[in-house]
């Protein structure tokens, strides 16, 4: 089975104080539940205020970015060793938004997905389609592309565990979501990709989310899909009661 995986995308927001405030008020709001997964990937400078928010309480934090090298000359970036010295766990990988302002390339997405299980995290795995690639009838073959491009080179137990994020660009902060069914629809193709190439029981392992405007008043029809695992959500992830609700979705 499957178990449910929703994550936070914080994105550029939040102080170090607003990042403790919310853990504070957020943690009480779901105490107890163990349906699902949950994560929060924050800024780096929030990550160990994270680390000390929510030890113990079963809710995991992620990093948004990472460069795929141990250590070296690359001003700017930060590595995994360093992320891990914190307790990161997860890792957000080829989000449109660094595909496209930052111009991540396919080739440093797969760097950074071997990185990731090398070095024993789980990486979040984005791909997503523009209006126009949907327009043409593209969506399935764009998405299949960057996924399938991605993970070359992984085994298939590390392929098992692998968590693919479906972001049509066009859905992201615009509060238009794709259509439940529409979701299930690439969701479903992209696992039928994986089962291709990799055989029906790897695909059945890995986790799909939906990404793209989710929010409390949605987040229950894309559960109900049976290909759809989860969401990564950034708008309504930032205040406590609008996540707490879509991790406690019914
Ligand atoms: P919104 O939920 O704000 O549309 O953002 C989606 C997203 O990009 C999550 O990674």
């Amino acid at each position: 089975m499957r178990k449910p995986i929703i994550i936070a995308n914080w994105k550029m927001y939040k102080t170090r104080a607003e990042a403790s405030a919310f853990c504070q008020a957020f943690l009480p709001l779901i105490e107890g539940q163990e349906k699902v997964e949950a994560v929060i990937c924050a800024p780096f400078t929030q990550l160990d205020v994270l680390a000390s928010e929510l030890k113990g309480s079963g809710v995991g934090f992620g990093a948004q970015n990472f460069y795929p090298v141990a250590e070296g000359a690359f001003t700017g970036e930060v590595s995994l060793p360093m992320l891990q010295e914190i307790g990161v766990q997860y890792v957000i990988i080829g989000h449109s938004e660094r595909r496209e302002i930052f111009h991540e390339d396919d080739s440093l997405i797969q760097q950074k997905v071997q990185a990731a299980y090398a070095a024993g995290m789980q990486p979040i795995l984005c791909v997503g389609e523009h209006l126009e690639q949907r327009d043409n009838g593209q969506t399935v073959s764009v998405c299949s592309g960057q996924m399938l491009s991605a993970v070359e080179g992984l085994t298939e137990e590390q392929m098992k565990t692998l968590i693919v994020a479906y972001e049509p660009i066009w859905a992201i902060g615009t509060g238009k979501t794709a259509t439940a069914a529409d979701a299930e629809e690439v969701i479903g193709a992209l696992r039928q990709a994986i089962a291709e190439k990799y055989g029906r029981e790897v695909a059945d392992c890995v986790r799909f989310q939906y990404g793209g405007s989710v929010k409390p008043e949605n987040i229950s029809e894309l559960m109900a899909q049976p290909d759809i695992d989860g969401a990564l959500v950034g708008g309504a992830s930032l205040k406590p009661e609008s996540f707490s609700q879509l991790i406690l979705y019914k």
